[in-house]
């Protein structure tokens, strides 16, 4: 095989309570990408659709992924990448850990698999690290394994495949702003309070438990953030609004996607997750901010070959 297309999913980093630890996969966006073999070693960027990128390896997260998997396995060959890119940059749904894992994801994928998803992960982190200032993998991780995961430690790299309850849907609203992960990282205190940080630790803990025992009312108890929200909702136009009328629309919880301006939504099947929709474009709607939404399943596959 010389050449492969793949589907590279968008996912939704933090999951609420589990700040770089959370995420879990989208199957309704995404991007695609086509990865072809060439003999001229090294990593070449031929071609970018949909958002205006650096061409140079160096300076794509795709292509710095793909060179960090290059050094560590010295194929005799070298390959083209295209870019066909439908997540927007900085909307808050993982669309530089798409690029990042995508690349690496397809190499491996025609040089035989040489690598594991945990090693996928790593390679895809120094693309992710060039985005957004920080190697962080709870975006990463559930592009590439697929459905809920938790990064229980960087360094070194484990990931850990949580359960997904089987009618969960997640709606998501994308408002058209932008924000850099960098600055909504920035804004965050450098210590949080000791009551705070029991609360958040024991509502990461319940909602995993939630997760193994398929307890959709726990998972609501534990959709809480009570350290990152409270500063970056700042940020996000309305997001008070959009997130008491999603409640009361049935959602089982609702927080900031990633480091916004995305806003989640998780509910207990397609016909809650369609109303939570409504409820969200009604909210949005007087805001005079241009917005999309989406509902999708939990994407357990992750990654797909076209
Ligand atoms: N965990 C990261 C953050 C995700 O919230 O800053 C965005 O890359």
């Amino acid at each position: 095989m010389n050449e492969i297309k793949i589907f590279s999913p968008a996912t939704v980093a933090n999951v609420s309570c589990g700040f770089d630890v959370l995420g879990f996969c989208l199957d309704s966006i995404g991007d695609e990408m086509v990865i072809r073999k060439t003999d001229k070693k090294g990593i070449f960027i031929t071609k970018i659709e949909g958002y205006d990128l650096p061409y140079e390896a160096e300076k794509n997260v795709a292509g710095v992924s793909a060179l960090a998997l290059m050094e560590d396995a010295k194929p005799d060959c070298g390959f083209e990448i295209e870019i066909y890119k439908k997540i927007k940059p900085g909307s808050g749904v993982g669309s530089s850990s798409a690029s990042a894992a995508g690349s690496v994801y397809a190499i491996n994928e025609l040089l035989g698999r040489p690598y594991d998803k945990t090693q996928l992960t790593h390679f895809a982190m120094k693309g992710e690290a060039l985005a957004s200032g920080s190697e962080h993998a709870d975006n990463i991780a559930p592009a590439i394994f697929g459905g809920f995961t938790l990064v229980k430690s960087c360094k070194p790299l484990k990931v850990l495949e949580i359960p997904t309850p089987s009618s969960l849907y997640a709606t998501i609203i994308h408002p058209e702003i932008e924000i850099k992960t960098s600055e909504a990282r920035a804004i965050l205190p450098k210590s949080i309070n000791l009551q705070n940080a029991i609360t958040q630790w024991a509502n990461v803990g319940s909602l995993v438990h939630a997760m193994h025992t398929d307890d959709y009312d726990l998972l609501s108890e534990s959709l809480n953030d009570v350290i990152v929200e409270p500063y970056r909702s700042q940020l996000i136009p309305h997001f008070d609004l959009v997130k008491s009328e999603s409640l009361k629309a049935g959602a089982l919880g609702c927080g900031i996607s990633g480091s916004g301006p995305s806003i989640f939504t998780l509910s207990k099947g397609k016909d809650i997750a369609e109303q939570v929709a409504e409820a969200m474009k009604a909210a949005y709607s007087s805001t005079g901010i241009n917005f999309n939404i989406y509902v999708s399943k939990i994407n357990t596959q992750g990654m797909q070959v076209i």
